[in-house]
C-alpha cells in the first residue's frame, strides 16, 4: 500500500514550486509523507544540490530527503519531476527561491557562468571573464576575498544589454535622483537593483563594487578593484602594462590613474 511519494529530479536548483507540489501531495491524505530524491547529474555539484534540499524542507516535518526513508519500496510512489523553473533560478532569479536556499545561492556564488550567459551578449560576456580573471588577480595581491572578487566581477555589467526603457523605469522609480546622468552610467545602478531585489544578494561590499563600478567612487578595496579591472581589462586591446604596475602597488593610486583617463569614455567612448 502506498504511503508516501518521493519527487525524483535534479534540483538544480530546488524552487518554490517544488515546495509548492509537495505541499499539494501531502494535502491528499494518502500520503503522510514527501520524499526528496536528488539525481547524481546536474549543473551544480550533488553535494550543493542535496544541501539545498534540505534548507528548503527544514521548516516541513512531512518533508524529507530518501536517505532518510523508512518505508519499504512498494509503499512509495515515484515522481520524477520536470524543470520548472530551476532554469530561471540558475539565472539568477534567486527570488523564486525561499531565503534560506537564495542566502545558499549567493554565499557559495553558485550558477555565476548561467547568469553572465543569460544577462550578457557574447561579447560583453568574454569581457566580463576577461576583468573577472584580472579582478581576481588583484585581489589575491592585495589580500581581498577572491570569492567575492569573482562574484562582483562576473555580476558588474549584469544590465549593461537592458532595454534603455526598461532601464528607465527602474532609474524613474528606485534611482530618480541620478536619471539625469548619462544612460551609459545607469547599468550600474540597475544592476545594484537586480543584485538586492532579484538575486537578493546581501553582501554589501560585492554590493557597493557593483554600484560604483562606472564611476568609481567608492573607497573600498573591493570596489576599487573592479572598478580599475573593469577599465583596464586586458580584453579592451590597450597595453596596460603601466597602469597594471600602478594597480599591482597600490589600489587607490591605481583607482585615481584610471579615473584621470575616465573622462574619455564618459564622453562617448566605451564603459
Ligand atoms: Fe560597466
Ligand atoms: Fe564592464
Amino acid at each position: 500500500m502506498i504511503k508516501a511519494v518521493c519527487l525524483k529530479g535534479s534540483f538544480d536548483p530546488i524552487t518554490n514550486q517544488h515546495i509548492e507540489l509537495a505541499k499539494k501531495f501531502l494535502k491528499n491524505k494518502k500520503f503522510q509523507i514527501v520524499f526528496f530524491r536528488v539525481d547524481e547529474k546536474g549543473i551544480a555539484s550533488y553535494k550543493d544540490r542535496v544541501e539545498m534540499v534540505k534548507l528548503a524542507i527544514k521548516p516541513y516535518r512531512k518533508m524529507k530527503l530518501l536517505c532518510d526513508c523508512k518505508f519499504n519500496k512498494d509503499e512509495i510512489q515515484i515522481i520524477p519531476i520536470e524543470e520548472n523553473d530551476e532554469k530561471l533560478v540558475r539565472e539568477g532569479h534567486f527570488n523564486k527561491t525561499c531565503n534560506s536556499v537564495n542566502f545558499y545561492l549567493n554565499n557559495h556564488i553558485l550558477y555565476l557562468d548561467q547568469i553572465v550567459d543569460a544577462w550578457c551578449i557574447e561579447k560583453r560576456a568574454a569581457h566580463v571573464r576577461s576583468m573577472t580573471k584580472l579582478a581576481k588577480e588583484l585581489a589575491v595581491i592585495h589580500h581581498v576575498d577572491e570569492k567575492k572578487a569573482e562574484q562582483a566581477g562576473m555580476l558588474h555589467d549584469l544590465c549593461k544589454n537592458m532595454e534603455e526603457e526598461a532601464a528607465k523605469q527602474i532609474m524613474k522609480f528606485f534611482y530618480p535622483q541620478y536619471i539625469s546622468l548619462s544612460p551609459k552610467i545607469w547599468h550600474q545602478f540597475t544592476a545594484e537593483y537586480v543584485l538586492k531585489h532579484i538575486m537578493r544578494l546581501r553582501d554589501k561590499k560585492v554590493i557597493n563594487a557593483v554600484r560604483h563600478h562606472v564611476l568609481g567612487d567608492h573607497k573600498g578595496n573591493l570596489s576599487r578593484i573592479i572598478f580599475i579591472a573593469d577599465k583596464i581589462d586586458p580584453g579592451r586591446g590597450y597595453n596596460i602594462d603601466d597602469q597594471l604596475a600602478i594597480a599591482k602597488r597600490s589600489l587607490k593610486e591605481g583607482a585615481i590613474d584610471v579615473k584621470s583617463n575616465q573622462q574619455k569614455f564618459l564622453k562617448g567612448e566605451k564603459v
